[in-house]
């Protein structure tokens, strides 16, 4: 049989994964640096202004080697030019992957269905900075005349996480007289929170959705229009006070907006691979157009690196392999994203949806389960704090928990020693979780027996350290993009498709469905679960 319609487990490189997994996998990190003192220097790789020491992790040359020979039969390479050259690779859509296009140069050619997608990509950019341009510059005015102050954002998912994420990462580069609020939730406290103090006199909505049809945002863009209206008491208000960013003109038109005032992009851009399209569009209001260039620029960088690298040397390909090491062969079930830069607290929380809707999927692209782990799950905050709070278990928990760590050699905002301070801990915590801290040390600084085996950190805790020179859009847009390539590394050996989300549909169904159940004045004739019927009922009784 050939090995690539083998199950994934019964090919020579996973099985060869495996008896090296029970030959290494109590090797201890510290022997591992006592052994070779140049472990640090070959275990390093560097792209794209990304500096990625992967020493702290449990792995062998051997390791490296069988992973990389892992992604070579997994037919990774042709993969990767299969997504850049705009194949249909998301097979249960029909669709192309071609977010990479959205950052590639004016020169470049990228062909779906006969059509060079280029060109299309940047008269949308144009568009977007002259919009952009007309709103920083207080060109843009309001119905009553007056400039927009305020930019809220309404959408979800991929249309809401990028955006917020990188309005964060980058405020420092934002135009601080506009105010930007991000609005997602159809909890109303989010709306009624985001609008609080502002005016409708002076605030944009920029209503962001792929399918304009999503219930959150459609009932947020609906309060947004009632709430706009309300004080500017004239319908054509909405053509100043309201743009678009989506694929679905029709849907645009017929909620009112003029699809002059639509930011269009294309469905081979998936929701969670959005942001660097007319997504964008808050960020770069926030940022302006250069910086929003920058961090294209940055993204393309690392698309590129990942495109030409030798998998040894490839950044997105190695942080997509080490992370199935752990969860395929360790069983290590979540990993701890952890940047030590306050202006990426909104980190995780992005790389959350990019992963695990990507990644979250039980089933091979040929319908077969899989009788493998495949995506991890994705969680962490901003050190330090992350060090007084959960840090305790990756320490000395039970728990294997792979963690990056993402920092920078410039701060944003140097002040007296912080940054200093805040990179002796990042170094000190990988630092920690590698070569933990024995009995027989404890011993010799004279902690008490009964002490000591609460003291020890027995160590062997994987992670790698990402070191930038400083957060700004291009570092940004190479993290980004890192990240991506990395989920489509794994999602390529797992064989699955991280390009749909099916999982999130039947939750949708189930709402629709019960929402006139919630409403209805009469009382509805309920045919849930038991459990399903009480809660319903309960509701009812006491809303
Ligand atoms: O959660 C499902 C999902 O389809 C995401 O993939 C997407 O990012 C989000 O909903 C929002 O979709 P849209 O941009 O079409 O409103």
């Amino acid at each position: 049989m050939n090995d690539e319609i083998k199950p994934l487990t019964e090919t020579a490189e996973w099985k060869a994964l495996k008896t090296h997994y029970a030959k290494i996998k109590d090797l201890h990190l510290r022997d591992l640096f006592a052994q070779d003192p140049k472990r640090a220097e070959k275990f390093t790789a560097e792209a794209a202004g990304v500096y990625f020491d992967y020493s702290k992790h449990r792995v062998t040359a051997t390791t490296v080697n069988l992973l990389c020979d892992l992604a070579e039969a997994s037919g990774l390479r042709e993969k990767i030019e299969d997504m850049f050259t705009g194949e249909r690779i998301n097979l249960t859509e029909d669709r192309a992957v071609l977010h990479t296009a959205l950052r590639a140069p004016k020169n470049a050619t990228v062909v779906v269905d006969g059509e060079n997608v280029v060109p299309r990509v940047h008269e949308v950019l144009e568009k977007m900075e002259q919009f952009a341009e007309k709103v920083r510059s207080g060109e843009w005015k309001g119905h009553t005349g007056k400039p927009i102050k305020n930019i809220v954002n309404i959408g979800i998912g991929g249309s809401d996480l990028g955006p917020v994420m990188a309005y964060e990462a980058l405020k420092d580069y934002s135009q601080r007289s506009l105010t930007f609020r991000f609005v997602s939730n159809i909890d109303g406290t989010d709306f009624a929170e985001a609008v609080h103090d502002l005016h409708p006199e002076e605030t944009l909505f920029i209503v962001a959705s792929k399918t304009f049809t999503t219930l959150e945002t459609m009932t947020n863009a609906g309060t947004a229009r009632d709430w706009a209206l309300k004080a500017l008491k004239d319908e054509a208000a909405v053509a100043k006070h309201f743009v678009a960013v989506s694929t679905n003109a029709a849907k645009v038109s017929g909620f009112g907006i003029d699809t002059a005032n639509m930011f269009g992009f294309w469905d081979w851009v998936g929701g969670r691979y959005s942001m660097f399209s007319a997504i964008g569009l808050s960020t770069m209001i926030a940022i302006g157009p250069k910086h929003f260039r920058e961090m294209l620029a940055g993204a393309h960088e690392m698309d590129e690196h990942y495109r030409n690298a030798p998998f040894e040397e490839n950044l997105p390909a190695l942080m997509g392999l080490l992370g199935l090491w752990y969860n395929d062969f360790f069983g290590a079930q979540t990993v701890a994203v952890l940047p030590y830069e306050q202006y990426l607290r909104r980190f995780p929380a992005y790389l959350q949806q990019l992963t695990m809707e990507s990644n979250g999927k039980r089933v091979t692209l040929d319908g077969h389960p899989v009788d493998y782990q495949t995506g991890p799950i994705y969680w962490g905050e901003p050190g330090t704090n992350g060090q007084h709070s959960f840090y305790q278990l990756i320490h000395q928990g039970t728990k294997l928990i792979p963690c990056d760590f993402i920092a920078f050699c410039r701060p944003r905002r140097r002040l007296g020693r912080h940054h200093d301070l805040l990179m002796a801990n990042v170094f000190a915590q990988a630092e920690a979780l590698a070569f933990g801290k024995t009995a027989e040390e404890l011993g010799k600084e004279g902690v008490k027996d009964w002490l000591v085996p609460h003291k020890t950190f027995e160590g062997n805790r994987p992670s790698t350290t990402m070191l930038l020179e400083e957060l700004n859009p291009k570092s940004l847009g190479r993290l980004v993009a890192l990240y991506e390539h990395s989920v489509f590394t794994q999602g390529m050996i797992w064989r699955i498709g991280p390009f749909d989300q099916w999982g999130v549909e039947l939750g949708k169904v189930l709402a629709g469905r019960i929402a006139p159940e919630l409403e209805s004045p009469a009382e509805p004739q309920l045919k849930h679960d038991s459990s399903t019927n009480a809660l319903i009922r309960r509701y009812r009784a006491g809303r």
